[in-house]
């Protein structure tokens, strides 16, 4: 088998990529999640997908792709430079790009829920995380990729991983599958 993702690459994604470059970001999702996530997101007829750390937005690039003409991404950043690169570059009318605090958001969001979650900041993933997993539909995917040791973790933060992993495995409500592949995957079900 061969690994086709460097064929499929977003039209956008080396524009944002420069972009990003020259901003000095470096925590840019990896090609081989943006690919998972389109495959998850095209599998969600009229979907609502949520991401939450939207960077300059390569894995929403990828999202995009997976998305049918009824589907909706909301994608939430708080770092006003990233925000406005991705909203120039990602203009479409089925993505809403929020500037602001993932904290804040995730407390005071009162829409519908999601078919799937791809959760890539600290709110929505180490933090939050109830009130994030609550607004998932049942038979939703919540998304979670850099759960493999990366060379930008900080001190510490391998023990916070493994403690969220251990959490994730012991929830009865979730269904997960954990893929040492790209930097490290944990897709879950909702129950
Ligand atoms: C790992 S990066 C996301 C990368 C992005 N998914 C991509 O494909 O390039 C995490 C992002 O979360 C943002 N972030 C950090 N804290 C946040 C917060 N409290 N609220 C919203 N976004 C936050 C950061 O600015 C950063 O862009």
């Amino acid at each position: 088998m061969e690994d086709e993702v460097l064929t499929e690459i977003p039209v956008q994604y080396n524009r944002i990529k420069d972009d990003t470059t020259s901003l000095s970001f470096q925590m840019n999702s990896d090609l081989y999640t943006g690919s998972l996530l389109k495959t998850l997101v095209a599998s969600k007829k009229a979907g609502r997908i949520l991401e939450l750390g939207t960077g300059g937005g390569l894995a929403t690039s990828w999202i995009l792709e997976g998305l049918d003409h009824q589907s909706k991404l909301l994608t939430v950043e708080n770092n006003e430079a990233l925000w406005r690169i991705a909203n120039q570059q990602l203009k479409d009318d089925r993505i809403e790009f929020i500037l602001a605090d993932g904290y804040v958001w995730l407390k005071e969001y009162r829409g519908e829920k999601f078919d799937l979650i791809f959760a890539d900041a600290m709110p929505g993933k180490y933090d939050l995380f109830e009130e994030t997993i609550q607004l998932l539909k049942t038979g939703g995917f919540y998304v979670i990729d850099d759960m493999l040791p990366q060379p930008n973790w900080p001190p510490g933060h391998a023990e916070k991983a493994d403690a969220f992993i251990h959490m994730l495995g012991s929830r009865k409500d979730l269904i997960l599958t954990k893929l040492k592949w790209s930097t490290g995957i944990i897709i879950a079900v909702k129950k």
